[in-house]
């Protein structure tokens, strides 16, 4: 790959020693991807910040890169709402080495957004922007919904390329590689947690190809971020097309292969998580929710008497500022609304081990080992409501 001489300085450790290790890591990178070169950045986002996901191991590598980001960075979720209690009692030691990673990406000037949906208000990226995000459901979201470009990065990588303001220049950077190589023809239009299902389906069936998927006309943002997320949990697919909503839907190669996905397949992906005990907790919001999904839910509980599970609702912080009406709502029904973390990277599993979500990516991680084994529910929001409405 070929660097710049201003590059090659930093490449030398000219620039000191946090922006040379963030160089070489892009460079290593690129040469893998066959780059040629690299390319500046509009924005840089940032996983990997709860105790739980990156120990202190994570820690050690984030007080090693220690120096000012150059593009708008924003950050990931962590283990606990920063604004309060919750979502489960923490012991002091995750919360002491919690609080040191988060002053680490603070004093590297990183955004407090602590949410996977920064294209709400803190990260808003543009059609054709090239941007090194990670987070599988965000870097799904902005390449296939808002047409801009980004590899699958890793937290470190991300982080690499927000110090450095640039990143290689392949895979998803370049239009050619954006092509639909599979086309998945659905035969009805899917609601929110069906599309979740077809997410996890074309992950455990689509080979880690881009797909553009037919029928889904109308589909609305928030649903095809619930296909984002779930795809993206189950896939390496960095992206997928929808026609007739999403913007390069007519990127499509000319050997792309054709896979039916008939109602029974949706169904048995839904019933593979479908638990049939009742929740001891309700969970909704992966990935955090947007201000249209916190009023539509709370037009759902609005005056009705709460009974059942517990009922919490994961958003970012600006998402819940702007929807405080709809907050204040689900909050007097007896449901509670955290920010900055998700019941994926707190840990849950100190308090519940049996939940129901709406989420196909929740789906596929709570039941795994490392997140606690939880007995998993994966329902529609209007099914898991009848548990706690009286
Ligand atoms: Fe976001 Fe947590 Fe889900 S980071 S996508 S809410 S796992």
């Amino acid at each position: 790959m070929f660097l710049t001489p201003d590059e090659e300085k930093i490449f030398d450790g000219e620039s000191g020693e946090a922006k040379k290790i963030a160089i070489r890591l892009l460079y290593s990178l690129g040469e893998l991807g066959n780059a040629e070169k690299l390319i500046p950045i509009k924005s840089a986002h940032v996983s990997g910040v709860s105790y739980k996901n990156i120990g202190d191991g994570g820690l050690k590598f984030l007080k090693k890169i220690s120096t000012p980001v150059s593009v708008p960075t924003t950050l990931n979720p962590l283990g606990f709402d920063l604004t309060g209690d919750g979502p489960v009692n923490i012991d002091e030691h995750f919360r002491e080495k919690q609080l040191e990673i988060i002053r680490a990406y603070m004093d590297m000037g990183v955004m407090e957004s602590f949410t996977c949906t920064p294209y709400y208000f803190y990260n808003e990226p543009s059609f054709g922007d090239h941007l090194s995000w990670a987070e599988s459901s965000a870097i799904t979201y902005v390449n296939s919904i808002i047409g801009a470009r980004t590899n699958r990065e890793s937290g470190p990588s991300a982080l690499a390329a927000a110090i450095i303001g640039k990143t290689p220049d392949h895979g998803m950077h370049m239009e050619n590689n954006r092509k639909a190589k599979l086309i998945i023809k659905t035969n009805r239009k899917l609601e929110y947690s069906e599309l979740g299902a077809l997410g996890l389906y074309i992950g455990y069936n689509g080979k880690g190809q881009i797909p553009l998927i037919k029928g889904q006309k109308g589909a609305k943002d928030f649903e095809i971020k619930a296909l984002a997320a779930a795809m993206g949990a189950a896939s390496s697919s960095p992206m997928f097309h929808v026609e007739g909503v999403t913007p390069e839907a007519h990127l499509v190669a000319d050997d792309a292969s054709v896979l039916d996905v008939e109602e029974d397949q949706i169904k048995e992906t839904m019933n593979k998580y479908a638990g049939d005990e009742t929740p001891e907790l309700i969970s909704i919001g992966c990935p955090h929710l947007s201000v249209e999904e916190l009023n539509y839910i709370a037009s759902l509980v609005h005056g009705k008497k709460k009974i059942g599970p517990d009922l919490f609702l994961f958003t970012n912080r600006k998402v819940k500022e702007r929807a405080a009406g709809a907050v204040k709502v689900i909050e007097d029904f007896g449901g509670k609304v955290f920010v900055d973390t998700c019941m994926v990277v707190s840990p849950l599993s100190n308090r519940y081990q049996k939940s129901a979500t709406n989420s196909g990516k929740a789906s596929f991680y709570l039941p795994l080992k490392e997140y606690g084994n939880q007995k998993i529910a994966f329902k529609g929001i209007l099914e898991m409501l009848k548990w706690v409405i009286a």
